[in-house]
């Protein structure tokens, strides 16, 4: 399965990654992920993505493409992946194109998380991260069993830097005019299947795996 998540900024896309990949026993490939970890490394890339982030901005085609091409080529994606977060424009999305064929792999199917401002706000206000494995919680809706601590891992809770209110609503503008387009580019190639977000999370979780098993 070769699949892609993509939705707003909040809207549940690692959340539900997670389980999907959990579930279909694939990689969790998130840009923003792999773009966090060369940041805290402090990586001569970490440096570049950096002030694009902090400000909500997408960083430049020519870094994420590249690293994109790169994890792609690597072992465990023989089975599948998800893609979380990747492609975020048309440019990007044509890219994929021609490295998915290149490595001789087609896309399964691109799920479309869908949600209203008001809950992408609300849920990006309460998320709090886990600094060592990335698991996501929400201070009301997905609570750690203990404040400030990891579930699964016992690692600490921290709110990410672009996670304050400037930054989200530029985040949000900047996924209605790049991020939205691939919506149509998608449905052009008849494997799009859109999904209500604003339901709890085991059910958004539910109504994706019905799906992808129909
Ligand atoms: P990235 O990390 O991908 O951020 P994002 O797209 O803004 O998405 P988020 O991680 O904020 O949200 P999510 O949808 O994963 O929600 P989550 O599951 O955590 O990218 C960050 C930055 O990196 C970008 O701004 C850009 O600068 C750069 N970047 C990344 N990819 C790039 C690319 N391809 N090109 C260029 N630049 C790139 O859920 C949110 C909260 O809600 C959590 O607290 C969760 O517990 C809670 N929640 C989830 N689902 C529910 C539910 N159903 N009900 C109640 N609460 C819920």
């Amino acid at each position: 399965m070769r699949l892609i998540l993509v939705g707003p900024p909040g809207v549940g896309k690692g959340t539900q990654a997670k389980e999907i990949c959990k579930k279909f026993n694939i990689p969790h490939i998130s840009m923003g992920d792999m773009l966090r970890d060369n940041v805290k490394r402090g990586t001569a890339l970490g440096l570049e993505a950096k002030g694009y982030m902090d400000e909500g901005k997408l960083v430049p085609n020519s870094l994420v493409m590249n690293i994109a091409k790169e994890r792609l080529k690597e072992d465990d994606v023989k089975n599948g992946f998800l893609l979380d977060g990747y492609p975020r424009n048309i440019g990007q999305a044509e890219k994929l194109e021609e490295d998915l064929k290149e490595l001789g792999m087609e896309l399964t199917r691109v799920i479309n998380l869908k949600a209203d401002s008001k809950t992408l706000i609300e849920r990006i206000s309460g998320r709090r991260i886990c600094k060592a494995c990335e698991k996501s919680y929400h201070l009301l809706f997905n609570p750690p069993k203990v404040e400030g601590v990891c579930d699964d891992c016992g690692g600490e809770l921290y709110q990410r830097a672009d996670d304050n209110e400037e930054t989200v609503k530029n985040r949000i503008d900047v996924y209605t005019r790049e991020t939205e387009p691939l919506i149509e580019f998608y449905k052009e190639r008849s494997i799009l299947t859109d999904i209500d977000a604003t339901a709890p999370i085991d059910s958004i979780t539910a109504e994706i795996i019905k799906q992808l098993e129909e």
